[in-house]
C-alpha cells in the first residue's frame, strides 16, 4: 500500500474539487461531438482496411480522462503481428491518408514517434485525430513497438479507475497543464496522460497523490501492478533503479520492463514537489490555476526585468528547419547549455539563461551581470614540471608577465572577450562555433535590452514565466 504521511490529507482541495470539475470536465455537447467522430473515422477506417486489421480507439478519449477542450482523438489500426513492421507501418499511413477528406477542409500531417502516424484536422483544425498503427498484442512480451501497449492500458485504465478516479485524473491533467508540466515530449519532459492515470490508480484519488508528494524524497519506486512501494534500499530496489538508470520509477502494470516514467525530467519531478507542498497549504483557485500569462507587452516586461534586476539581457534569435518539434528543442537545450559554459569558461557565468521556440524561430536569452574584464590570469603548470612550464612560457608571449600562485605558474593576459555581448555577438562569424544541424543564426542575431523586438520578447517573457515558480 501507499505510504501515509501521517496528515490527514484525505481531503486537501475540499469544496473546490466541485468547482474544478466545473470548468474543466468536457461538456455533454464536446463529448457528444468527439463520439461522432470518433466512430465516422472509424467507420471510414473500415471501408478501407483489410478485414484482418483491427480498429479502436484508445488514449484518453476513450477511457474518459481527458480535459475539457485539449484533448484529440486517439485511434489504433491493429495489425496481426505475422506482418513485417516496415510494410505494417506503410500500409497504416495508407490506409490513413485514404479517409481523409479534402472537400470538408480536412488535412493531415504526418508525424514521426517511434513510428511515423497520420494526424487528420477535422473541423477546422477544432478536432484531430492520431491514426496510429500497431501490432495486436495480449501481452507485453509479444510487444514489436512501443505503441503496441496502448490497448492494454486502455484495459488496465478501464478496469482500475471508476469514474470518480476518472475525474480525478482529469483534475490531475489539469493542474499539471496549468503548470506547465503535463506530458512527456521534449519541450515538458512532464508526466503524461497515462502516468496520470497510474498515480491516481495508486494512491486512489487526486488527493491522495498530492498527499504523498507534498513531502516526497527520491528514490521513488511503484510497483504499479501491486499498488506497492519498493523499498529503493531493498535489494529489488537497488536492482531496479539500475536497471531504469533513474530514481524515479513507476512500473508500468501492462509491461514490467517499462518506466512509464521514463520522460518525465527531475526539474518537472522537482516543480510537481513544489506544487504540491503550495496546494496542501492553501488550496485556492488560484494555486490551482497558476499565474495566467497576461497580455501585457512583453517588451515592456523584459525592460522591466533588466532595470530592476540589474542586469543585461541579452537575446540570441535562431530559425529552425521544419522538422518534429522535440529534435529542435533538444538541439536548442543543448545549445544553450554549450554557450552557458563557454560564457562561464571566459568569466561570464550567466544568472539565468533561458530557450523558447515557435513555429520557424527559436531564441536563446541571458540574463547577465554587466562585467568588462580588463586582463585575466591563465592558469598554468606548476613550475617545477620543467617540460610544460617551458611550452607555457612559450605560448603566453603577448602576456603581462608571468606570476607564481604558490608553484604554478600564471600568466596575465588580455581576455579572448572582454565581454558577454562581445563574446556573443561574435559567435555568428567563429568558425570553431559548430551550430547544431537543424538550427541556424537568423540575419539579425544578437538582441539586448531595450532593442528586444516584441515577437522575441514575447517568447522570452513567456519562458521566463514559465520557469519562475510562483508558490513560495
Ligand atoms: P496521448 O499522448 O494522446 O495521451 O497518447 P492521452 O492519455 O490520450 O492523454 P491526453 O488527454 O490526450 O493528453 C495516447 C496513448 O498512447 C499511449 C498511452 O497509452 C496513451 O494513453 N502512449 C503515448 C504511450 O504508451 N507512450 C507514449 O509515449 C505516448
Ligand atoms: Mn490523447
Amino acid at each position: 500500500m501507499a505510504k501515509a504521511t501521517g496528515r490527514n490529507h484525505m481531503n486537501v482541495i475540499g469544496s473546490l474539487r466541485a468547482r474544478i470539475l466545473d470548468s474543466i470536465k468536457p461538456t455533454d455537447e464536446e463529448i457528444k461531438l468527439a463520439t461522432y467522430r470518433a466512430n465516422d473515422i472509424i467507420a471510414r477506417l473500415k471501408a478501407v482496411a483489410p478485414k484482418d486489421v483491427e480498429i479502436i480507439t484508445a488514449g484518453s478519449v476513450a477511457r474518459g480522462t481527458q480535459v475539457r477542450g485539449s484533448y484529440d482523438i486517439d485511434i489504433f489500426l491493429l495489425f496481426p503481428k505475422s506482418r513485417d513492421e516496415r510494410k505494417m507501418e506503410a500500409m497504416g499511413l495508407k490506409i490513413a491518408q485514404k479517409i481523409v477528406n479534402k472537400k470538408k477542409g480536412e488535412s493531415f500531417i504526418i508525424k514521426y514517434a517511434e513510428h511515423p502516424y497520420v494526424k487528420v484536422l477535422f473541423d477546422g483544425g477544432e478536432i484531430s485525430a492520431d491514426i496510429v498503427p500497431a501490432f495486436r498484442i495480449r501481452t507485453a512480451a509479444e510487444m514489436g513497438s512501443a505503441v503496441d501497449r496502448t490497448p492494454l492500458h486502455n484495459e488496465f485504465v478501464n478496469k482500475h479507475l471508476n469514474e470518480r478516479q476518472k475525474d480525478d485524473v482529469r483534475i490531475l491533467k489539469a493542474f499539471l497543464k496549468n503548470h506547465q508540466i503535463y506530458g512527456a515530449e521534449a519541450q515538458v519532459h512532464g508526466f503524461s496522460g497515462y502516468l496520470c492515470e497510474l498515480m491516481i490508480s495508486n494512491y486512489g484519488s487526486f488527493n491522495g497523490v498530492i498527499g504523498r508528494f507534498a513531502d516526497l524524497k527520491l528514490p521513488l519506486i511503484i510497483d504499479v501492478g501491486n499498488k506497492a512501494e519498493i523499498d529503493p534500499k531493498s535489494a529489488e530496489g537497488t536492482a531496479l533503479i539500475k536497471q531504469f538508470k533513474t530514481d524515479f520509477i513507476f512500473i508500468d502494470p501492462t509491461d514490467v520492463n517499462r518506466n512509464v516514467a521514463a520522460s518525465l525530467s527531475k526539474s518537472s519531478a522537482a516543480r510537481f514537489v513544489i506544487l504540491a507542498k503550495a496546494l496542501m497549504k492553501k488550496a485556492d483557485m488560484k494555486t490551482f490555476s497558476g499565474a495566467k500569462y497576461s497580455t501585457i507587452i512583453s517588451r515592456d516586461a523584459v525592460i522591466g526585468l533588466h532595470k530592476s534586476m540589474g542586469l543585461d539581457v541579452y537575446l540570441l534569435a535562431l530559425e529552425s528547419d521544419d522538422i518534429a518539434d522535440d529534435i529542435i528543442w533538444e538541439q536548442l537545450v543543448k545549445l544553450k547549455g554549450r554557450i552557458c559554459t563557454m560564457l562561464a569558461k571566459n568569466g561570464f557565468p550567466p544568472v539565468l539563461a533561458l530557450q523558447n521556440a515557435s513555429k520557424s524561430s527559436c531564441i536563446i536569452a541571458f540574463f547577465m551581470n554587466r562585467t568588462n574584464l580588463g586582463s585575466v590570469p591563465l592558469g598554468g603548470p606548476s613550475a617545477f614540471m620543467g617540460g610544460s612550464a617551458n611550452a607555457f612560457f612559450k605560448a603566453h608571449k603577448a602576456s603581462f608577465g608571468f606570476f607564481l600562485y604558490d608553484d604554478k605558474l600564471i600568466s596575465i593576459e588580455k581576455p579572448r572577450h572582454v565581454s558577454a555581448e562581445s563574446l556573443l555577438r561574435g559567435l555568428k562569424r567563429d568558425p570553431n562555433f559548430i551550430m547544431p544541424s537543424h538550427i541556424k543564426t537568423a540575419g539579425s542575431f544578437f538582441y539586448s535590452n531595450n532593442d528586444i523586438p516584441e515577437d522575441y520578447a514575447k517568447m522570452l517573457y513567456e519562458a521566463f514565466e514559465s520557469a519562475r515558480i510562483k508558490h513560495f
